[in-house]
């Protein structure tokens, strides 16, 4: 269950703190969690203003080791702030930079001293010659020269006196990749396959991606006085825990951090996801034993032991830490009410079953005919990620209504553009016959053709990209049933940048999801709960539905909108968090694959592929099927696959 709370207000965890408590124990890097990485990266940002205020005050520089990515953007901005609002003055910082791509220089979009300026140096007042950041032009064979000199020039102010990092998945920091060593210094590097795929996005395709940079060394952040390494969301889950529970090793650079006396990982909540304490704190000491946690926990031993929960023994709660849910009863007791607690979590009437006791069932059975909006961040989520239910949803007789939050034309690649803008070239000069402009799309092809690199996607384009995804998902829900009228395109504004950095969450996007639930007044909303989205549009977009309800929420026709959450391409809900689980059958499971298949444009290789070569369908089916097999292995039915909901209370 998910709530809409007020959020406690944020403070750190001092190293001493987090030394003396029980559940760190498996941590070897000082951790500190928090529930937002906005507040998370302001609170890093004030550690960085107040040593630069220090050290004025003593009338020395401030050395600062900066990185790139996303994940000091959030720093940067609440420093810019800082800046233009408290008057922090940047005027005695010293700046270096961890690493740049070879090749690149200040006119790429892409490179990292573009990058910086961008997010940082543009808005305050550095002064331009106390900015280094390494030069990704200086010829191959001056390379190691001019790393020498980059490190002597650090060596020159005494060294770093703070250092920034992100983390790659690869466990890279800077752009030291696995295999670095703890006392490489700065030098050119090639790039993990991994790191390339991930960095993809800012470039139109993996190809464009330099395969080389320069980078800083391990040895050389490990002489930093202090180490700030932030990591957020999901996707850095992994490696969160392989560098702050491994073993120090060279495969994953950053462990060398475990070696580091005054390091601090800041992360939010999803990237802590994976560390013992989170995962399973039963192995760690005493918990609090909600009862999702118990269902966590069961889930896990029935996993661990490999049997399914009604055939769960004492002994093996005992064995893992879980004795102190075991009642009176025993595990007899918990393992039946565990049993029939994800048992009642199936149903096949995602819509509620009509005359039907409804008191174990996830939906309510009242109105039989359900008004329903599926918010779609993109084009296609709505099939990728519950095309099942939406079928149901439909052939159940409900009034689905599907929204499409963004236009998703970043996503389509050039090639589709221009075949779709040759196609209605030739039907207006068939239609148009004598009296056909043959200038009329020139202007058009111009832009089409030009190979100059564009940072933003001129608007025509944008356009085109737009329609060609609408005709897509017009496609796939005339094939499931529902009339063009129920198809909404929101083209929500804060993603019409022609880029892949979106506008934050605006009014006029809140306005726009709030007006579309008045105009249905909706019984059901489904929603795109899936915070792995590697560009954040899915948040924006959960943001933006949350923020509506909250608006929404006296209304009188609120009282019957239950708001069920659902996951994305890249990621299911943990089976212990689901509420609703709805089976598909094989033949329902090829409906899907069809209606995904009508997103043309986002099959056969997409412009934003991320590190997993299979298609949307086959991802999607892959983790149906998956979610299935694990109920089955719980003991609960056999099906072929299974979507996974949970609902969020806003009441
Ligand atoms: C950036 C850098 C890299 C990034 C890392 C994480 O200067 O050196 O190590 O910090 O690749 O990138 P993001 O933050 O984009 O996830």
């Amino acid at each position: 269950m998910i709530t809409l709370q007020e959020k406690p207000k944020m403070k750190r965890v001092s190293k001493k703190e987090w030394n003396t408590l029980e559940s760190t124990k498996f941590e070897k890097i000082h951790t500190e969690i928090f529930s937002d990485a906005d507040e998370a990266s302001k609170i890093v940002a004030h550690e960085i203003a107040a040593l630069i205020r220090y050290k004025t005050e003593k009338n020395e520089k401030c050395v600062l080791g900066l990185a790139t990515g996303s994940s000091p953007i959030r720093v940067y901005k609440e420093l810019i702030r800082l800046h233009q609002q408290e008057g922090l003055s940047f005027q005695n910082v010293v700046s270096f930079n961890l690493d740049e791509y070879y090749g690149l220089d200040k006119e790429d979009v892409q490179s990292y001293i573009y990058f910086m300026h961008h997010h940082l140096f543009d808005h305050v007042d550095i002064l331009p010659e106390n900015i280094n950041i390494p030069n990704g032009k200086v010829p191959f064979e001056y390379m190691s020269e001019a790393c020498t000199q980059y490190e002597e020039k650090i060596e020159s102010y005494g060294g770093l006196d703070f250092q920034l990092l992100g983390i790659g998945r690869t466990g890279h920091i800077g752009f030291n990749e696995p295999g670095s060593k703890i006392n490489s210094l700065t030098r050119m590097i090639t790039l993990d396959h991994l790191t390339i795929q991930d960095n993809a996005f800012a470039f139109n395709s993996m190809s464009e991606v330099p395969t080389k940079a320069v980078t800083m060394g391990v040895g050389t952040i490990m002489k930093a006085r202090r180490v700030v390494i932030l990591a957020w969301g999901m996707k850095k889950s992994e490696i969160v825990k392989k560098t702050v529970e491994g073993e120090i090793s060279s495969d994953v650079p950053a462990t060398f951090l475990q070696e580091h006396n005054d390091v601090s990982f800041v992360m939010d909540e999803s990237a802590a996801l994976d560390l013992t304490r989170i995962q399973t704190p039963w192995i760690v000491g005493d918990c609090d034993w909600t009862e999702a946690l118990k269902r966590k926990a069961v889930v896990w031993l029935s996993q661990k032991v490999k049997k399914p929960i009604l055939k769960l023994t004492d002994r093996d709660y005992n064995d893992h830490g879980m004795s102190e849910i075991l009642g009176e009863g025993g595990s007899y007791a918990v393992n039946i009410k565990m049993f029939n607690h994800f048992q009642h979590t199936i149903t096949g009437w995602p819509g509620g079953k009509p005359k039907a006791d409804d008191s174990h069932r996830p939906e309510r059975a009242t109105p039989e005919r359900k008004r329903v909006i599926i918010f779609s961040p993109h084009p296609d989520d709505d099939v990728i990620s519950m095309g099942g239910t939406f079928l149901r949803l439909v052939e159940q007789g409900h009034e689905v209504h599907v929204a499409y939050q963004t236009s998703g034309n970043i996503a389509v690649a050039d090639h589709e553009a221009y075949r779709f803008a040759e196609f209605a070239k030739q039907l207006y000069e068939y239609t148009a016959g004598e009296q056909a402009d043959h200038q009329l799309f020139e202007g058009l092809f111009k832009q089409l053709k030009s190979k100059a690199k564009k940072e933003v996607l001129p608007e025509d384009i944008r356009k085109i990209k737009g329609l060609i995804r609408r005709g897509e998902a017009i496609s796939a829900c005339r094939y499931y049933g529902i009339p063009d009228s129920q198809v909404h395109h929101m083209d929500l504004p804060f993603y019409e940048t022609g880029r892949v950095e979106k506008s934050p969450l605006g009014k006029a996007d809140i306005k726009m999801i709030k007006d579309l639930i008045e105009e249905v007044k909706p019984h059901q909303i489904y929603a795109a709960g899936d915070l792995a989205d590697p560009h954040g549009t899915h948040e924006v977009c959960l943001k933006g539905i949350f923020a509506a309800l909250e608006e929404l929420k006296v209304e009188k026709f609120m009282k019957d909108c239950w708001v069920w959450l659902y996951r994305g391409a890249w990621h299911e809900f943990p089976i212990d968090e689901i509420e609703m689980a709805v089976p598909i059958s094989p033949e329902e499971l090829m409906k899907k694959r069809v209606a995904i298949w009508r997103h043309q444009s986002q099959k056969d290789g997409v412009v934003f592929q991320g590190e997993d070569d299979r298609e949307f369908w086959q991802r999607s089916e892959d983790r149906n099927r998956a979610t299935a097999a694990e109920y089955d292995a719980l003991g609960l039915p056999e099906y072929e696959a299974i979507e996974g909901f949970v609902r969020y209370h806003f009441q």
